[in-house]
């Protein structure tokens, strides 16, 4: 067989703007605050910033050298480097939290597509705080609607990934992820300006420390996992279009700073006029959504930001969703041998049958429960906190046990041609620190050990 030559990007700003293209979405800007907001703010930061350089950073390394050494999909890549052995079934389960996540995302992403509708209609405008809210709820409990723009963002998110990894991809990431870290902080200066402002800040800087308990640290560590895009393979796709002569380290490090500091402007923007609008800081799912508006109203331009904001923040969950659609079909495609075409297409469909449930959690089904939690409620924490963080666990040990140090040496210097100088810190991290804090994190948050 003629090896089919695979796509690759096109240089240095094409990866990163790729990789931090699926990093930076929804996560940071509608899951993080939701998340922080629940679980104590400055404390929860506090654990998330550690676990982001601690386990996140190795993880996404570990990914992209999985990926650019075998060249293949998530599946394939552990079936070509682990032959005969089971280590395949990472990339399975990879499989399984790309579907579920895909279902659960498209359901939040077809809310910024409404609230863009919304934007250009000019709908918030002379609204009162509790108006926006009940518009909101009225919106996100209704059935056609939700459902709607739901399918009409997985359609878009098909056609990139039909379109290939290159004149796809990158094309979307690299022009206006820059833009929207520039309204963000456009934003966050009106938000931090408002009165009763500090308070916000107090809550998301200021940690108290008795608020940390194992329950947080999960979900610290489920968040950034998901911020990331870490434990299922999206990087290991993407690890394997990328060329031969990148600095991994350099590529990981930068991705993982910029999605952070993303997260915590996002905050910056939130919080303070969650206060000011005396908004509950643990509404939960809908927070951003009911923030949001409430900064437009008292903006200078609000008309004209609150458009360009959705346009973006579409764009920012669009380059997320065409990563994690891309493990689906990248599997599709070289494992069960299926046309680009057709794989997208069966992969789109089978998923958005899927999301259409998790949507319909806001409504119809919003009764239909399991440990407590709704359809897209348990999408969500299993996804996060589950999934992402044992992919995770399996991956680092794969790589620093399975394959071992001298595949990390080799492909972090390419070859010996660079010098990687927190080598020796970065193998000792891959082999025993990440793999020791996310089983710490489980068996205490699980209660499998009890204190
Ligand atoms: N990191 C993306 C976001 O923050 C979501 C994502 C998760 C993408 C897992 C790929 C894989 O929006």
């Amino acid at each position: 067989m003629v090896p089919q030559e695979r796509d690759t990007f096109s240089g240095k700003f094409g990866i990163i703007a790729a990789a931090a293209g699926s990093a930076v979405g929804l996560g940071n800007i509608w899951r993080f605050p939701y998340v922080a907001g629940e679980n104590g703010g400055g404390a929860f930061l506090l654990v998330y910033l550690s676990f982001i350089f601690v386990i996140g950073v190795p993880v996404m390394l570990s990914e992209f050298v999985i990926g650019r050494k075998a060249q293949l999909n998530a599946f394939g890549s552990f079936k070509k480097l682990a032959p005969d052995k089971p280590w395949y079934i990472i990339g399975l389960m990879g499989i399984v939290a790309a579907f579920l996540i895909l279902a659960f995302y498209t359901t939040i992403a077809g809310w910024t597509l409404e609230y863009l509708y919304q934007a250009l209609t000019n709908g918030f405008n002379g609204k009162s705080s509790d108006e926006l809210r009940a518009t909101f709820e009225s919106f996100r409990s209704g059935s056609v609607k939700p459902i709607i723009w739901q399918l009409v963002f997985m359609g878009l998110t098909a056609a990139i990934v039909l379109a290939g990894v290159k004149k796809g991809i990158e094309k979307y990431a690299k022009i206006l992820m820059p833009l929207l870290v520039l309204l963000i902080i456009i934003m966050s200066i009106r938000s931090v300006t408002l009165p009763g402002a500090a308070k916000g800040l107090e809550f998301l800087f200021k940690p108290d420390f008795s608020k940390i308990t194992w329950k947080v640290a999960l979900e610290a560590l489920g968040q950034a996992a998901f911020s990331l895009s870490i434990g299922m393979g999206a990087l290991i796709t993407y690890g394997s279009y990328i060329q031969k002569d990148n600095k991994l380290t350099t590529t990981a490090l930068q991705v993982s700073i910029a999605d952070t500091s993303i997260a915590i402007l996002a905050g910056i923007m939130i919080f303070p006029a969650v206060f000011a609008f005396n908004i509950d800081p643990t509404e939960g799912f809908g927070l951003v959504f009911i923030v949001l508006p409430n900064i437009f109203q008292q903006m200078v331009g609000g008309y004209f930001f609150s458009i360009l904001f959705f346009i973006l923040l579409a764009v920012a969950a669009l380059t997320s969703t065409i990563s994690v659609l891309e493990v689906v079909v990248a599997y599709f495609v070289e494992e069960l041998k299926m046309t680009r075409k057709v794989a997208t297409l069966v992969g789109a469909s089978s998923i958005a049958v899927i999301g259409v449930f998790c949507t319909l959690s806001f409504g119809p089904l919003s009764e239909t429960t399991l440990f407590g939690k709704t359809i897209f409620g348990l999408f969500d924490w299993t996804t996060a906190n589950l999934l992402l963080p044992f992919g995770a666990l399996l991956i680092v040990l794969f790589l620093g046990w399975y394959l071992g140090k001298k595949v990390i040496t080799d492909e972090l210097t390419n070859g010996g041609t660079i010098k990687v100088r927190i080598l020796g810190a970065l193998v000792f991290i891959i082999k025993f620190i990440a793999p020791i804090a996310i089983s710490l994190v489980f068996l205490y948050s699980l209660g499998i050990i009890k204190l």
